[in-house]
């Protein structure tokens, strides 16, 4: 239990960086030629389950935890301004490239998991596909978590041929990569990193580019397959060591955060401004697979783009704030429970008033602050009280289920441009145990930022597109 809150702490650190930038490195995709279209088989990857008897309350601890966390470092990059900008390459292209993405629930934790494959040959790993996120690492040779254990899997950078450390001196480590070391006793030393984290657990390593191998989806791949392609100067983080049982139950990190260095800024700069994904049911086994696709989202995009929903996706603008950098933020105008219009300030979905409201991967349960919190939940249960209550800490309202025929009352958000949010009952009251539902959204602090976490994202497909500043969605069927 304790591996997953820090697990999730580790996360946190990861997307707390104060700058990233990339190295300069290229970025292209080169189709191989003359291979069929078939992909080949995967590997089989096992993942060693961090705490197998994880219960929905000790992820809403961990939940509490990173918005605590995320919410302290917006609150300092709001006293600083950041200094990025959002970047992407205007290169247009009709290409696309697609990752297997399924819930890691079969791990304990409340994470998507993603395959990814970088190095020369390839190594295939399991990443958290990690939104608040902008450095993306893997394990590396000599890695341990301090009590002797090596990992299953870690990336041998020496094994690399695409491998190239990046400079210490480089602008990318002084002023882009998180937690880059200060000491660089000669310019040409690696970029080293030092994650700390507040419990005694910290990741350490060096920062370089490699390529990843990615299987190309176009029209001449209807099966899900594709030619395969590098993609360049991906950065990556190489974390030689870690103290903690921080990051048992994946291999890494794979960044999708709005950040200059981050494998989603990387992979959608050359794939058409944009990425998406498809979360499955939180709950869903794991060979229960959606894609996270860098592209137009296409049927690999798990279902979205086909006949099942006919259905236009909603947009709305995506804000790449700096202040709330790497976080991707969205607007709200309101909230609706059956029907009806939530009386909550504005000022709780304004960035400038303190408030606003991202959308996170790496969260599961959603966290609303304080006003909108009250009022979500006061519509909530006023509508359920009927029910007996049972108590399951940390949530405020649980209910004994077995003989429940009620129906659960429709929960709305809209965001700005009259795109609405229309989620499945089952995203925010949650099956917390045997016969026990809970009003699945967290209190967050105010002021402070509301965080739409994963849950409230399953059965969508979310369409990043970072180009044009949207962010879609529809409701779908995400597992093939
Ligand atoms: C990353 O961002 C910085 C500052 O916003 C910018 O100067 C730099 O050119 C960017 N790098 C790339 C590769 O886009
Ligand atoms: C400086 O970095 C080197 C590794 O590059 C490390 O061995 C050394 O301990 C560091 N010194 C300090 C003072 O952090
Ligand atoms: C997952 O595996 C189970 C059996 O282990 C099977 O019943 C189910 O259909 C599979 N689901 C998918 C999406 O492949
Ligand atoms: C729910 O109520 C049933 C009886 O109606 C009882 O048998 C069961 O133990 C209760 N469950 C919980 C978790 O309180």
């Amino acid at each position: 239990m304790a591996s997953r809150g820090h697990l999730l702490l580790a996360l946190l650190v990861l997307a707390s960086s104060s700058a990233a930038a990339a190295s300069g490195a290229r970025h292209q995709a080169h189709g191989r030629r003359g291979k069929p279209a078939r992909p080949r088989p995967r590997p089989r990857l096992e993942l060693v389950p961090a705490a197998p008897g994880a219960s929905l309350p000790d992820r809403a601890r961990d939940d509490a935890r990173r918005h605590a966390y995320i919410r302290s470092q917006l609150l300092a990059a709001s006293r600083t301004r950041g200094r990025r900008a959002a970047e992407v390459g205007a290169s247009a292209s009709a290409s696309a490239f697609a990752m297997p993405l399924s819930s890691g629930a079969y791990t304990g934790t409340g994470q998507y998991f993603v395959r990814f494959r970088v190095g020369t040959p390839a190594q295939p790993f399991v990443l958290v596909a990690d939104t608040g996120s902008d450095l993306t690492w893997v394990k590396c040779s000599g890695a341990g978590d301090g009590t002797g254990d090596a990992p299953r899997r870690v990336f041998r950078a020496a094994a690399s041929r695409s491998w190239a450390p990046i400079a210490c001196s480089s602008d990318t480590c002084t002023s882009y990569v998180p937690f880059s070391l200060a000491n660089c006793s000669s310019p040409a030393s690696p970029c080293a990193y030092d994650y700390r984290y507040n419990d005694g657990s910290a990741a350490r390593g060096v920062v370089g580019t490699d390529s990843a191998t990615i299987a190309l989806s176009g029209s001449e791949s209807r099966d899900g397959g594709g030619r395969r392609a590098k993609l360049q100067g991906v950065v990556l983080g190489c974390t030689a060591s870690y103290d903690g049982q921080s990051f048992q139950s994946s291999d890494g990190v794979l960044s999708l955060g709005n950040s200059n260095i981050s494998f989603a800024s990387r992979a959608a700069a050359r794939f058409g401004g944009r990425f998406s994904y498809c979360l499955v049911d939180h709950l869903a086994p794991r060979n229960a697979t959606s894609y996270l696709t860098f592209g137009p989202p296409g049927p690999e995009g798990g279902a979205a783009a086909s006949s099942s929903s006919s259905s236009a996706a909603a947009r709305t603008p995506l804000l790449l704030d700096r202040r709330m950098s790497p976080f991707y933020a969205v607007a709200v105008d309101a909230v609706h429970v059956a029907g009806e219009a939530l009386d909550i300030p504005a000022d709780v979905w304004d960035v400038a008033r303190g408030g606003g409201a991202i959308l996170d991967s790496g969260t599961s349960l959603t966290v609303l602050a304080t006003p909108a919190y009250r009022a979500v939940v006061a519509a909530l249960s006023e509508r359920l009280a009927g029910l007996p209550r049972v108590s399951m800490d940390p949530f405020e309202y649980c209910y004994n289920w077995t003989a429940a025929a009620l129906e659960i009352p429709g929960l709305e958000v809209r965001f700005a441009g009259s795109a609405r949010l229309q989620p499945p009952a089952k995203s925010y009251v949650v099956d917390a145990a045997p016969g026990v539902k809970c009003i699945g959204v967290q209190e967050g602090a105010w002021p402070g930022v509301s965080v739409i976490g994963n849950i409230l994202q399953q059965d969508h497909l979310w369409e990043f597109d970072l180009r044009d500043r949207w962010l879609r969605f529809k409701h779908t069927r995400c597992a093939l």
